[in-house]
């Protein structure tokens, strides 16, 4: 029955192309979801301009990352496939979600902290400060139960958690809390040039990520150039992170296991080891490539796609955003 589904909430930034740690670490879990929960995915484009973004590049963006979710799975008729800045309940919330939220614990965050200490302080934007209130909006107007994130995300999380129940306390319970939601195989990428960091679409050498988008020669280039260490074993292990990191890839990508392919590779070295990564990526991404492109070749579909999505996702927010309305006190608009 629709209304006994658990309603689970992401989203992902179109401030840069994403990587295969998007794919692997989000895409193709969400896509395992889509039949068990009320999911709503949404293209977070109110977030992205937290930091400067070329116009032309962020609409282009936003239609790739669309087109990427419906070519790793996701099915318009079983998620709410959205763009964020199609409804205005998201910044409506995040305004008056910002009147709950404390500046001390806005500046506090990590995020916000790492971000405002690389684009240096005369460019940091307001945005960039109250980006975790906007995101509490995204989730408590659907009233999420589960949050699928990523590590770097379970402090945007428990904010989003503190304002929903400060905003419960204050009046009376009004948004449900949502938990995290930990995946059971989705892996988490390393950076191929520093592997004690996140694979991260903002890395400024190329060659630190793999993009879901990127060509096979690029590919392979990539992973060769994938930092390793000298003891020439494809072994599992903290002292050889960047092994450890291609391993985990080449264990998602093809689904075998770690000591499998410890056992395959035993005496061997990285050469023929690398070039079985670039290739199990390479198999994986070509056909969903394919379809990106098919998608992006045809506008009205995905024009159709994204409308039919916020007509779902606007009826339930705008029902969240008038309870938040009524509770705070403002008088009702006349129908
Ligand atoms: N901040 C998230 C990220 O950068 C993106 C995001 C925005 C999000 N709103 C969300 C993720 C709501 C989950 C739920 O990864």
């Amino acid at each position: 029955m629709e209304e006994s589904k658990k309603v689970i909430f992401s989203g992902i930034q179109p401030s840069g192309n994403l990587t295969i740690g998007n794919y692997y670490g989000a895409l193709k879990n969400w896509v395992k979801l889509q039949d068990e929960y009320d999911t709503y995915y949404c293209i977070v484009d109110l977030h992205a301009i937290t930091v400067k973004q070329e116009p032309k590049e962020l609409r282009r963006r936003t239609l790739e990352v669309l087109a990427i979710y419906l070519a790793c799975g996701l099915d318009p008729e079983k998620n709410t496939i959205f763009i964020q800045s199609h409804i205005p309940a998201h910044s409506e919330a995040a305004w008056l979600l910002n009147c709950f939220t404390y500046t001390g614990e806005l500046s506090r965050m990590t995020q916000f902290k790492d971000k405002s200490a690389r684009y240096g302080e005369s460019s940091i934007s307001a945005g960039l400060l109250t980006y975790p209130v906007l995101m509490a909006a995204d989730i408590l107007l659907y009233n999420a139960d589960l949050v699928p994130v990523g590590s770097d995300q379970k402090q945007h999380l428990e904010i989003t958690r503190d304002i929903a129940s400060r905003f419960n306390n204050l009046y009376s319970p009004t948004f449900k809390i949502p938990e995290p939601y930990i995946g059971k195989s989705g892996a988490r990428i390393m950076d191929l040039q520093h592997p004690e960091k996140k694979m991260s679409k903002s890395a400024d050498n190329p060659n630190s990520y793999i993009l879901i988008m990127d060509p096979p020669e690029v590919i392979r280039n990539k992973i060769n150039r994938a930092v390793t260490d000298t003891i020439g074993v494809v072994k599992y292990s903290d002292d050889q992170p960047g092994i450890k990191n291609l391993m985990d890839i080449l264990s998602v990508a093809t689904g075998k296991g770690i000591d499998e392919i410890e056992r395959e590779y035993e005496g061997q070295g990285y050469a023929k080891f690398k070039k079985d990564v670039g290739e199990a990526i390479i198999e994986e991404l070509l056909p969903v490539q394919n379809k990106v492109k098919e998608y992006l070749n045809n506008k009205d579909l995905l024009e159709a796609i994204y409308t039919k999505g916020s007509e779902k996702a606007n009826y339930v927010a705008r029902k969240t955003l008038s309870k938040m309305q009524r509770k705070i006190g403002f008088v009702a608009k006349s129908r």
